[in-house]
């Protein structure tokens, strides 16, 4: 069973790559469920590309036929009887919506969120992260107050440690 952490680090790659300037992951705790929503405003999708993504037999990758990311979130919350959602419009962006029943036996661990967050930061100088909790406007972390030199300056430990503090702030229990 995979962590949950992970596939969020691959659908941060999938917003990335469909160059998104600015990706925004809302993190919302609740007694029965756990929701995690990721924003980007990158390319989007039109309905047929919307439809089609769910197969894992689609994908725009050139030299890559099957694209495996989606599919495998998908399935790791079907499994649990969770609720996957995907919205999307071209031009404009993309929003997807994973909500996990915490109390389902095959739901899956969060993992390191807080690992996800910093490497996608790291690993991307040029894309605003932000990161909020329980509500969009409840922002722990917003990189869009850093200038690019301090960006690319940024070292993932002191950025890790950054972030652990906000999270110790809002007493996140790792969900
Ligand atoms: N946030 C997004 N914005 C625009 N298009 C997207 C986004 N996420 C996914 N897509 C489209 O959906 C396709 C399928 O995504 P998926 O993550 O399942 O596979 P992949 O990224 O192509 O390959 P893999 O994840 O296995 O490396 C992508 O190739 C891309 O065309
Ligand atoms: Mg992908």
């Amino acid at each position: 069973m995979r962590v949950i952490a992970l596939h969020i680090l691959d659908l941060i790659e999938n917003s990335v790559r469909a160059e998104s300037g600015r990706v925004h992951l809302i993190l919302k705790d609740s007694k029965d469920k756990k929701t995690f929503i990721l924003k980007d405003n990158g390319k989007g999708m039109n309905e047929e590309e919307l439809k089609t993504v769910l197969d894992p037999f689609y994908t725009t990758k050139k030299k890559k036929k099957i694209g495996l990311g989606i599919p495998l979130t998908r399935q790791s919350i079907l499994q649990c009887n969770g609720i996957f959602n995907i919205e999307s419009k071209k031009g404009t962006g993309t929003t997807i919506t994973l909500t996990y029943p915490k109390k389902n036996i095959d739901c899956p661990p969060t993992g390191d969120i807080l690992r996800t967050i910093s490497t996608s930061i790291i690993a991307h100088p040029t894309i605003d992260f932000l990161l909020s909790f329980q509500e969009e406007e409840n922002i722990l972390v917003d990189t869009t107050f850093l200038n690019p030199e301090e960006r690319k300056a940024l070292k993932i430990k002191d950025l890790y440690e950054y972030i652990s503090e906000a999270f110790v702030e809002i007493d996140w229990n790792g969900f």
